[in-house]
């Protein structure tokens, strides 16, 4: 049988549409898994920024995987001027332009209109259910939601999913691209706005901005509640194992069995604050307090190093129950 989509082993060229933080990150891990980028923004800075963000990203890169070269290939990075001629160069395509429906939507379109059909049109919206990117494509069953977490070239996770006229055989190979780049990709099974990640981190933002307009806890509470407490777990386990722990030797069924009503009522308790002026005055002052006076860039930069240090520690700690590396199943 004809095969739909070109084998990933025949893919060289990425082509990147959107180069904010997001592309330029793609474009990191892209050279340090060895293929060539090739880019498209409409913002000349474009150009700059790629290469600030690649340039930092090396040593993070080198730390983290082996094989790397010393300096970063930069001679592997081409700018085109349209975005048909990055359709026109590219064997894959990350889209990383800005999160609004209408901008995708045409943006997708137009590569989707060079781009031969057997290749892949990957999106990293962080909100828009893949069906509403490919429907005004002509060959919709290639294009595949592919979610990164910003840094890319260091958060492992991607959130895949298809759109309802996506080609299951679409999502197995962007699944098999992402593992080929390192990434810890899984698979949703339904579409839904805000994907999985953003709900998860959405319904607790939500409850955080309530606490804190609702005068519960400070800002700093708020979020040592999170550093000290239910983030020290999270780093091991997610939501549904840690609530399983909580049931001891009786595991979840015990703790819906003692407590079934009272979690409904919890639930029922939790806030849905509105942002308001006087719950963004709240919100934008507690974070300034929260913030001791450092630049977000520093807050960032400690964050990263940081976050290396827990990658390593993870590596030589694996999950109890590692699944099986997405990367020896390609
Ligand atoms: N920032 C994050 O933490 C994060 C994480 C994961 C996914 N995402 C998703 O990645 C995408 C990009 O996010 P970002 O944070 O990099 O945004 P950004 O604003 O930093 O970058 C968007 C880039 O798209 C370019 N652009 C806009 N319209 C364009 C067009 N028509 N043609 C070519 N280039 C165009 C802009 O010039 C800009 O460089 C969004 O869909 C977002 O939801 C963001």
């Amino acid at each position: 049988m004809a095969r739909e989509f070109l084998p990933l082993e025949a893919v060289r060229g990425v082509g990147l549409a959107g180069v904010g933080a997001v592309g330029a990150a793609w474009a990191a891990l892209l050279l340090a898994s060895g293929y060539e980028v090739v880019a498209y923004d409409q913002d000349p800075a474009a150009v700059d920024r790629l290469d600030a963000t690649v340039r930092a990203a090396w040593p993070v890169l080198s730390s983290l995987r082996s094989g790397v070269p010393d300096s970063p290939p930069m001679e592997k990075v081409r700018f085109v001027s349209s975005l048909e001629a990055l359709a026109d160069a590219s064997d894959l395509i990350q889209e990383n332009v800005a999160e609004a429906l209408e901008t995708k939507r045409a943006v997708m379109s137009r590569i989707d209109a060079v781009l031969p059909p057997d290749r892949l049109i990957l999106s990293s919206s962080g909100g828009v259910p893949p069906s509403q990117l490919q429907e005004f494509c002509r060959h919709p069953k290639r294009v595949v939601l592919g979610h990164p977490f910003h840094p890319a070239y260091v958060i492992p996770l991607v959130e895949v999913v298809g759109g309802r006229r996506t080609s299951p055989e679409a999502v197995d190979l962007a699944m098999s691209f992402y593992a080929r780049l390192g990434k810890r990709p899984i698979r949703l099974q339904k579409e839904m706005v805000g994907h999985l990640t953003n709900r998860l981190q959405f319904a607790i933002l939500r409850e955080a901005i309530h606490c804190l307009s609702e005068g519960v806890a400070s800002a700093d509470d708020i979020d040592v509640a999170v550093r000290w407490g239910l983030g020290l777990r999270w780093a091991l386990l997610g939501p549904l194992m840690t609530f399983n722990l909580a049931g001891g030797s009786g595991g979840v069924e015990q703790v819906i069995a003692r407590f079934h009503d009272d979690v409904e009522k919890w639930w029922d308790a939790l806030g849905v604050p509105r942002l308001t002026p006087e719950v963004c005055a709240k919100l934008y002052d507690g974070v300034r307090q929260l913030r001791h006076g450092i630049s977000n860039e520093k807050w960032g930069q400690w964050r990263d190093a940081e976050l290396i240090e827990l990658l390593k520690y993870r590596a030589l700690h694996p999950y109890l129950a590692e699944p099986p590396d997405p990367a020896r199943e390609t």
